[in-house]
């Protein structure tokens, strides 16, 4: 660790509730509150959590063979400079924070940035990563097209000292934010970006983007920019993300509030963005240079973000599009399953305290013999909010205009008014307020989906509920969604699924965590993330602690269990990630045996802050002393070209 006196952990964005300006949502959630006891009695007798099967709260076992199917030797958990992965894999750096995109881009050069070089370069803070085969629709797992999105700039770490001007920082921040597409190829074991490849593209904070679904043209989307409220000529704050059948790639618009300064001077204005946390001072001071992200300028534009945007990752000329039928939130991610009559469903968590999980349900049906043809499907549908009843069934509320209490007497006109207050009408709609979902993922062997509830520290011991039954929720916990039907054919378009608690977060010694009683001293995670499947259908799990790895003693890492037989939900720790860092967007080959997992924001979080480039607390991945930390994706490899896992 460095030198220097620690600072105050900052409050996490993510973390604190927004106020409720309208609606129940607390009063709701008391009505249907369990109390501890009730709570833990129903996890004893076969309430919901029944599934946990066999927990442990006491140590670690010790000495017995793991029923695990996942065979690597577990990494310690720990804190260290480095990525450390499981014995005979490599994580290799398939590219940086300013590595080339954009064929002819310019290479990186820390004292020489540019916004139109970075404009044509990596972006910072990987985030979300997908992965196309190449020839498209086949299954190659050698080579093909990488999505990887850019979620926030850390300027401390990002320029010398003395750098760029604010004009000239704030011009680069913005074309490091938004999304990166890059063409890659497996050679002689070793995965490398294809250079000056044609389907190089960098989507960024100043990409030109259509509006489209139900809230396109509404008078709360029109600015002086853009009189029709149908063009926004940015995205921001992309956090996760998801892949449709038809080959197009959805990137979440998530902490889009900490862009936008001051206040709308229209009371009624001011009280819908309150529910999303914008107004006042904000994280990000663009606002000095561009006066669209100054309320007091440009009173809507906040309504112009929070949406999931879809764009063909194969068309570098494709025009991105924000599709507004799956509602405004703080979208951490949006992840498809194709129902067995055609509709395509989208999951998606809202990650806030206190906040929800949706889903969107086609009303058109993907043509089987042409999927690329139904371009537009995600425009129309039904967006649903999730209420986790206390019996362990789960129903779905539609968040349609004109149903129950979403009418003009409320304040929504009409469907587009529900979809831009997503979040007040699901308030309305009593939905479940949960402990911060994050990735939300059907798996695509079983069909039972995986909520990811990062973290609840405002939850408070009597308002915990089935779904949440820890209060406070420093750890989080997994829940399993099981959807109507038989696994590999569930019904995910139904109202009511079925739910349970696959695992409780933290040390199931020091951290009330709960797990199979196998689970090793370095095999429990705090706070999961992100997800993804391998093909064999286990569950992959990234954490993140942000300023909390100091409480559990060991970094971030990279989880993975199964979901059936003996190991069921017994974690085991393949990969930890750099101090500072987190992992984030695990993503499979189809063959399994490639792993691309994204490193966000090494040398940052939970440590001294340093002035300029000096006293980072690591400098991976160059190790160069004349060199920040830089966000990059790794590819994890097995020496002996296995499948990855076992
Ligand atoms: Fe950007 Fe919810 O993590
Ligand atoms: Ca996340
Ligand atoms: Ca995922
Ligand atoms: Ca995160």
């Amino acid at each position: 660790m460095q030198e220097g006196k620690r600072r105050q952990r900052p409050a996490d964005p993510d973390d604190r509730a927004v106020p409720r300006t309208h609606g129940t949502p607390l009063r709701a959630l008391i009505d249907r509150r369990l109390s501890r006891r009730e709570v833990l009695r129903g996890l004893a007798v076969g309430g919901p959590a029944v599934a946990l099967g066999v927990v442990s709260r006491r140590g670690p076992a010790a000495g017995k063979a793991s029923p695990s199917t996942l065979t690597f030797q577990e990494v310690p958990h720990g804190v260290s400079k480095d990525l450390v992965v499981a014995p005979g894999y490599d994580a290799e750096v398939l590219i940086r924070w300013g590595d080339p995109v954009v064929a002819g881009a310019a290479e990186f050069d820390l004292r020489a940035q540019t916004a139109a070089a970075q404009a044509g370069q990596f972006g910072y803070n990987n985030d979300f990563t997908a992965y196309f085969p190449l020839p498209r629709d086949g299954r190659a797992s050698d080579h093909g097209l990488l999505v990887v999105n850019h979620e926030y700039t850390l300027a401390r770490l990002m320029f010398p000292d003395p750098g760029p001007d604010r004009a000239q920082r704030t011009g680069i921040e913005k074309a490091a934010h938004g999304v990166s597409v890059v063409e890659i190829r497996r050679t002689g074991g070793r995965w490398a970006v294809v250079a000056n490849s044609t389907y190089g593209r960098r989507v960024t904070a100043e990409t030109p983007i259509a509006i489209s679904g139900p809230a396109a043209g509404h008078a709360w989307l029109k600015t002086a920019a853009d009189p029709t409220g149908t063009r926004v000529t940015c995205t921001l704050a992309n956090c996760a993300g998801g892949v449709t059948p038809w080959g197009s790639v959805l990137t979440a618009e998530e902490n889009f509030n900490g862009y936008f300064a001051g206040q709308a001077a229209d009371p009624a204005e001011r009280a819908r963005q309150r529910r999303y946390g914008v107004g006042g001072r904000p994280r990000v001071a663009w606002y000095k240079i561009d006066p669209r992200f100054d309320l007091a300028r440009e009173p809507r534009e906040p309504n112009r973000f929070g949406w999931i945007v879809e764009f063909d990752p194969h068309d570098p000329a494709s025009l991105p599009r924000k599709r507004t039928a799956l509602g405004r939130m703080k979208h951490e991610g949006a992840t498809v399953a194709q129902n067995g009559d055609g509709r395509v469903v989208v999951y998606c968590g809202d990650d806030q305290q206190f906040e929800y999980l949706y889903k969107f349900v086609s009303a058109g049906r993907i043509d089987g013999a042409d999927p690329a043809g139904q371009k537009d499907i995600l425009d129309r549908g039904t967006l649903y909010a999730a209420r986790f009843n206390d019996d362990g069934t789960l129903d779905w509320l539609p968040l349609v205009h004109g149903s129950g209490p979403l009418t003009a007497a409320n304040g929504f006109e009409s469907q587009a008014e529900v979809l831009i207050q997503a979040r007040r009408a699901a308030d309305l709609k009593g939905a479940t307020p949960m402990d911060r979902p994050e990735d939300v993922e059907p798996s695509p062997v079983t069909g039972r989906v995986y909520v990811m509830l990062t973290k609840n520290t405002e939850r408070k011991p009597s308002a915990v509920d089935a779904a949440n039954p820890r209060g406070p929720n420093p750890f989080g916990h997994v829940i399993e969604i099981l959807p109507p039907g038989v696994d590999g054919a569930r019904d995910h378009a139904t109202t009511r699924d079925r739910w349970n608690i696959l695992i409780l977060g933290g040390s199931p010694v020091a951290g009330g965590g709960r797990y199979p009683a196998q689970v090793t001293e370095n095999g429990w995670l705090a706070t999961p993330d992100n997800c993804a499947f391998d093909p064999r259908g286990r569950l992959w799990m990234t954490s993140d602690q942000g300023w909390n790895w100091h409480r559990t003693g060991t970094a971030d890492g990279l989880y993975g269990c199964d979901l059936a037989g003996p190991g069921r939900g017994l974690t085991r720790h393949f990969c930890r990630a750099p101090v500072g860092a987190e992992f984030s967007g695990p993503t499979f080959t189809p063959d399994g045996r490639t792993l691309f997992l994204s490193v966000q924001h090494p040398g940052a979080d939970g440590v001294p802050r340093g002035v300029g480039l000096a006293y980072p607390a690591t400098r991976w991945p160059d190790f160069q002393a004349d060199l920040p930390p830089r966000p990059a994706v790794v590819a994890i490899t097995r020496r002996d070209r296995g499948p990855i896992g076992a």
